[in-house]
């Protein structure tokens, strides 16, 4: 089945009328169909599956799919993986070369546009060149220290207060309760959006278009996953662009309104119908990844309980010291977050482990060399960090959850440039990477002040990787009350906070 890309905006459903074009994104969708991709890949290695089976076997088990397709082909092969014949590559020079893409070798739009193209159209990854350029710039600033120490500041004490919440019960479903926490805060810090009817709506509708993102089917017909989706993103559209007026009108502390604003000054800003493209890309970008990375991380401290009083230790430690040392403004909050280092290597070790997403989507722009292998101009390709992030080439033990191999002594992430790319790298690296990282902390910090945990008698945690990381089935942990490091094992005293 080939699944073909939209053709226009008005098609796409996009609320931009008129998109630049990257010289790949016109090759990729003019000719690339499965028939024409395969005889163009035919000298390439088969990656041993066939098409719609590959699929079913990536969504079982994505890490043994590599893991197959790597032992047998090595790390360039093709095949026909979520509807198109494509180049797979497996390899960490392989991700450095097409992440830093130093020549303009290769197409963020041509890649990611037939996955998401019409449910997220106008989103910053799907934008190349100079264009993608000019809507990176233009919305840096919303994302900058400056402006995250202020939504940092906001979205603590509804973290803390989801945490006191979670502390309450003997159990939590982790996955839910982070997932609801994420959601609530991107949208407060994000669209100014306070918890209630408004934001649950809201959050609906965000919940059907992720999941109709997920479908493998991507064709609007109706009932479908896809036609809910696309339902479900007219109605958020109409919803922003009203919002867009009050935000200019009256701005608040959210990210759109700054970005109203800016948009309103005209200039070299995007259009009002642009700013609600990125919009809902932005939230699709943040909530669910965020989610992942904080359920991995949660799950694998579950079965590590030393590592839970290690960051407990380091947690109290930054408490004690920081405090005195930074005041109380938004930006020492920012400060202590910064200064939870170790927090900061287990968040990443699962990231290796569980990158939230998974393969990463190009094409090739002009005719290309990897690994001795001929890729033609107009190949989609997929990039596997799933896979290079456990090579045993450059991970000691790389299936083991060892926080300190990101520590200065061990360092193993800096082997290699391409070998630790959760947030993608070159031009297109997340523009969120370092507010997940401190929205991250944060819950980390809050849940380690009140509790510590397990895995439920009958759980263990099996990771889903497609298409966005999640646990396949329920996971609980047994929770009890958190207890300073040392102290006897009668009813202990919670550590401080
Ligand atoms: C742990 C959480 C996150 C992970 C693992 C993650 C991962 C990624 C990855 C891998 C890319 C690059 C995709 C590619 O090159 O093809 C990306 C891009 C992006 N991310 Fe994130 N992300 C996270 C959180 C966020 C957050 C919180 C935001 C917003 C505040 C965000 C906004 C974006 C945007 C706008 C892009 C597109 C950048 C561009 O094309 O220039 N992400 N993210």
């Amino acid at each position: 089945m080939d699944v073909a890309p939209p053709t226009s905006a008005a098609e796409s459903g996009s609320t931009t009328a008129r998109e630049p074009q990257h010289p790949a994104a016109s090759v990729g969708r003019q000719r690339w169909s499965v028939g024409h991709g395969l005889r163009q890949l035919a000298h390439l290695p088969h990656c041993g599956h066939r098409p719609i089976l590959a699929d079913l076997r990536f969504l079982r088990d994505s890490l043994a799919f590599a893991r197959d397709v790597h032992a047998r082909c090595g790390p360039v092969s093709h095949g026909v993986l979520f509807a198109r014949a494509q180049v797979l590559l497996m390899s960490a020079e392989a991700n450095e070369a097409v992440l830093a893409d130093r020549e303009g070798a290769y197409c963020a739009r041509g890649g990611w546009e037939p996955l998401l193209g019409r449910l997220f159209p106008g989103g910053l990854i799907m934008r190349d060149g100079d264009d993608h350029r000019r809507h990176r710039r233009w919305m840096l600033p919303a994302l900058r220290r400056e402006a995250l120490a202020r939504h940092i500041a906001r979205m603590v004490p509804a973290i803390e207060a989801a945490a006191d919440r979670w502390a309450a019960g003997p159990h939590l479903d982790v996955h839910a309760a982070i997932r609801e926490l994420t959601l609530g805060i991107a949208l407060e810090t994000f669209l100014g959006v306070a918890p209630g009817s408004s934001a649950r709506a809201i959050g609906a509708d965000y919940e059907a278009l992720v999941d109709a993102s997920a479908a493998v089917l991507r064709l609007p017909l109706p009932g479908t996953r896809h036609a809910r989706g696309r339902a479900a993103r007219g109605r958020l559209e109409h919803f922003l662009h009203r919002l867009a007026t009050e935000r200019v009108r009256a701005p608040g502390q959210d990210l759109f309104s700054q970005l109203c604003v800016a948009a309103a000054q005209g200039g070299d800003a995007p259009t009002r119908a642009e700013l609600v493209d990125h919009m809902v890309f932005l939230l699709m970008a943040a909530h669910d990844t965020t989610t992942s990375a904080l359920v991995t991380t949660v799950a694998s401290l579950a079965v590590e309980p030393q590592w839970q009083d290690r960051l407990a230790d380091e947690i109290a430690q930054v408490a004690a010291t920081a405090s005195a040392a930074s005041g109380d403004g938004e930006v020492a909050e920012v400060l202590r977050l910064d200064r939870l280092e170790r927090c900061g290597w287990a968040l990443r070790e699962a990231l290796r482990l569980y990158p939230p997403i998974p393969t990463l989507a190009r094409s090739a722009a002009r005719e290309v060399t990897l690994h001795g292998h001929r890729i033609p101009a107009g190949a989609p390709v997929t990039l596997f960090p799933l896979l290079v992030q456990r090579d045993p080439r450059w991970w000691t033990d790389p299936d083991r959850f060892d926080p300190l191999r990101f520590s200065p002594e061990r360092a193993e992430h800096r082997r290699h440039p391409g070998i630790w790319t959760p947030f993608g790298g070159g031009a297109h690296m997340c523009l969120g990477m370092n507010f997940a990282e401190l929205q991250s902390r944060a819950v980390l910090r809050a849940l380690l002040r009140r509790v510590r945990w397990s895995c439920g008698p009958h759980d263990r945690y099996d990771h889903a990787f497609a298409p966005i990381g999640h646990p396949r089935g329920p996971f609980t942990l047994r929770l009890r009350a958190a207890h300073v490091p040392g102290a006897d094992g009668e009813a202990g005293h919670a550590a401080p906070r």
